[in-house]
């Protein structure tokens, strides 16, 4: 059994189970947030001590809660708890200890941005673990001077617009849960048009028979959308796949086109059109090659948004019109076909985004679809404009990435390249993508959470 460290030096130690709680239903922890705590604790070992103030031959806590709520956690993760630091603290009975307890959780003092940074600068480390006294989790605070009505980059774009996105972090989470509470909404008939809730869309996505596909992140594809599609706006995804870029897209008041091969999954598509209530998405069955034909004459994009397969990671089926059975050369001229023709169909300054990863060759290099995405948009005169790395998968990659690692130096890949392109003018591209914050901040607000997170539980 591993003993947690304890790294700093006081002149009193207690066992933890003599240290009674003193605080009451003062502060809330969710699992989320102790589990943070256990691996802060197990990185840094006990680093602050434990203030207790002694009466009566009890040893009541003051400030060290968390940790000690942390401790059964801790335990079953297979650690001891050794003596832990103390200082005793003085206090001339349980009002002035309580009113000690309070100070110590006060804040005298804000956080500004000068301070903040200055304070920050050359760390680094893990944000998404990091809580505010009051027991927040940190968020990056929104700096531009004119717009003081948020608290938050997450509050204001959903996400921080960085080049890393991480889907385990809090924010994505959080973000999950606010579909959650969209879906509540649209239950008590509010915003008719939203997600009933994403856990059900899932649960059906999977229930159905059709082969186990990846299933496409809704909280990426609602990202993606708000940034950088106009409100409203037409969106034409060439290898559709399942439902998930569709649903969300009419639930967000968008037009949706998607068009896929394989009709089975098309019909599967459309088995779950209910879920949206006003933009119902389109799925058009056939050869994207022939978009010429197949897409209503006139129809222009206001964004393209596509999941392409990744070679032949996946094989969707036999059809030999199907990219993921082709030999790469194929692929790749059918791929820049058509990435060709749905550029053609995109509107002047406005946005693309394919979602890509490698996938690796029988010899076991990979074919480049990533370089191989950007050129095929660059040859058909839409400029590469962002990378943004989506990590996934991490636990689940490293039990099974020694093996593979050993034997042939390959990484164990745990994320996906969102590549994003702009045709045109990106001022003007931006200009039409105003993002409704108010319409973000209502979706989030803390009543709706709450109420979330209890059907959730
Ligand atoms: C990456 S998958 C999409 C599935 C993915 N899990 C998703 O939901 O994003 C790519 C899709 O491209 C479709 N596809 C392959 N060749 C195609 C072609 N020539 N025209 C249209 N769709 C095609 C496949 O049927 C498959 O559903």
């Amino acid at each position: 059994m591993n003993e947690i460290r304890v790294t700093c030096k006081t002149a009193d130690s207690l066992p933890y189970g003599d240290i009674t709680p003193f605080q009451g239903k003062l502060k809330k922890r969710t699992d989320e947030m102790l589990g943070k705590l256990c691996r802060s604790i197990i990185k840094h070992g006990w680093s602050f001590p434990e203030f207790i103030w002694k009466s009566e031959n009890m040893n009541y806590c003051l400030d060290g809660h968390g940790r000690l709520a942390a401790v059964p956690m801790l335990e079953k993760m297979g650690y001891s708890i050794p003596p832990l630091p103390v200082v005793f603290v003085e206090a001339k009975d349980e009002s002035e200890a309580k009113e000690l307890l309070l100070k110590l959780n006060s804040q005298f003092g804000i956080i500004d941005v000068e301070g903040f940074r200055e304070f920050i600068n050359g760390l680094e480390m893990e944000w998404g673990d990091l809580a505010l006294p009051s027991g927040e989790l940190f968020e990056f605070p929104d700096i531009l001077p004119d717009e003081g009505k948020h608290r938050s980059l997450a509050e204001r774009f959903i996400i921080p617009p960085l080049s890393v996105f991480r889907v385990a972090s809090g924010y994505w989470q959080d973000r999950k849960k606010a579909w959650l509470s969209l879906g509540i909404k649209s239950e008590r008939g509010r915003n008719d048009g939203m997600l009933k809730n994403m856990a059900a869309l899932e649960k059906k996505i999977r229930g159905s028979n059709l082969p186990s596909e990846s299933i496409f992140d809704p909280v990426l594809c609602e990202i993606m959308y708000r940034w950088f599609c106009p409100a409203g706006g037409q969106i034409l995804d060439p290898f559709a796949g399942g439902s998930v870029r569709g649903i969300i897209a009419g639930s967000l008041n968008y037009d949706y086109t998607g068009i896929d091969l394989r009709q089975e999954q098309v019909l599967a598509n459309y088995e779950q059109i209910e879920i949206v209530k006003d933009k119902k998405p389109v799925w058009i069955c056939g050869d994207s090659r022939n978009m010429d034909t197949s897409l209503p004459s006139g129809f222009e994009a206001d964004f393209i948004f596509s999941c392409p397969p990744y070679a032949n990671l996946e094989v969707y089926s036999k059809q030999p019109e199907d990219l993921s059975n082709m030999d790469y050369p194929e692929f790749r001229a059918a791929y820049g076909d058509i990435i060709k023709k749905a550029c053609a169909r995109l509107k002047e300054d406005s946005f693309a985004c394919f979602v890509v990863g490698e996938a690796r060759s029988k010899i076991g290099t990979y074919y480049g679809l990533v370089p191989d995405t950007v050129k095929a948009f660059e040859e058909a005169g839409v400029h590469f404009y962002n990378e943004m790395i989506l990590v996934t998968q991490i636990a689940a990659k490293a039990l099974t990435v020694a093996e593979g690692f050993v034997k042939s130096r390959k990484i164990g890949k745990i994320h996906q390249n969102i590549l994003v392109f702009v045709k045109g003018d990106p001022i003007k591209a931006a200009a039409k993508c105003k993002i409704d914050r108010q319409e973000l901040i209502d979706a989030i607000s803390g009543e709706e959470k709450a109420e979330a997170e209890e059907v959730t539980a």
